[in-house]
């Protein structure tokens, strides 16, 4: 005979964090109008791809969730704090503290090595030159790349300077990680190592990660991918949920 399994009661479901939203953006260059109403709700531990043809306008939604462009139109709230209303200065600020960037191609400095590349952003938030470097160091050591941190950019490959680039965005512990075609200029194996980085990343420090990218085989392992289509999210209802894994994962 079958044991009876003692009733667990159900825990109450956790209510998502949110993290970024996005209300009614709109952004228009000179005649073009480049987005047309942008509506975005994406929660704390969220990895979601932002997919779509060349033009859709999607550097240009990473730009404005960043704080590196303004809309014409619309609101931005991130964890909580409304930037719209910001000025330059507030910006650059909450920039720094909450948010790192990864571009298609490092822009790492060249005349700086890994660590101290890693650094720069820490010392522009403030940090002591010990904390700075203990933070570069932790992140360096997280990317297997402690043996790399005093080579300079040009004594990197590809992927080791993706990686710098990627310690560089989370040296201030940003609550959100913004990635452009990250592994756009990797070769297969780098690309899927920097892909696993991403979801370690978000299992260890929880981060929310918004990426924008051509590859599928990266778009298809995220929680979420939208589809951006001349300045519209294509099929709003339809967004597609990659996995159940994101509802264990958010916080
Ligand atoms: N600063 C600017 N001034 C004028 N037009 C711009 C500017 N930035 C972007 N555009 C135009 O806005 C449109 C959307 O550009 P965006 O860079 O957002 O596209 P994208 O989806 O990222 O494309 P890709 O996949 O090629 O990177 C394009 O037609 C582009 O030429
Ligand atoms: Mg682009």
């Amino acid at each position: 005979m079958q044991p009876i399994r003692p009733i667990i009661p159900n825990s109450p479901p956790k209510k998502p964090h949110t993290m970024i939203e996005i209300k009614g953006i709109k952004k228009s260059f000179g005649d073009l109008q480049v987005l047309k109403g942008i509506d975005l709700t994406i929660n704390k531990g969220e990895i979601v791809s932002i997919v779509g043809p060349s033009g859709a306008g999607k550097t240009t939604l990473l730009q404005i969730i960043g704080t590196l462009d303004k809309p014409d139109n619309g609101r931005i709230t991130i964890d909580g704090t409304d930037i719209s209303s910001m000025n330059k200065k507030q910006l650059s600020e909450f920039r720094n503290k909450h948010i790192g960037f990864v571009f298609q191609f490092h822009q790492l400095l060249p005349e700086f090595n890994a660590l101290e590349n890693v650094m720069i952003p820490a010392f522009i938030a403030g940090a002591s030159h010990s904390e700075a470097k203990k933070r570069a160091e932790e992140l360096l050591d997280f990317m297997g790349l402690s043996d790399r941190a005093n080579h300079k950019p040009n004594e990197l490959s590809g992927g080791e300077k993706q990686r710098v680039a990627v310690a560089r965005a989370l040296v201030n512990h940003p609550d959100v990680i913004l990635a452009d075609e990250p592994s756009g200029s990797l070769d297969t194996k780098n690309k899927t190592e920097l892909h696993q980085l991403f979801f370690d990343l978000r299992d260890k420090f929880g981060q929310t990660f918004v990426i924008v990218t051509h590859d599928e085989s990266l778009a298809t392992i995220t929680d979420r991918t939208i589809h951006l289509r001349d300045g519209e999210i294509e099929h709003p209802e339809e967004t597609t949920e990659n996995t159940e894994q994101q509802e264990q994962d958010k916080q």
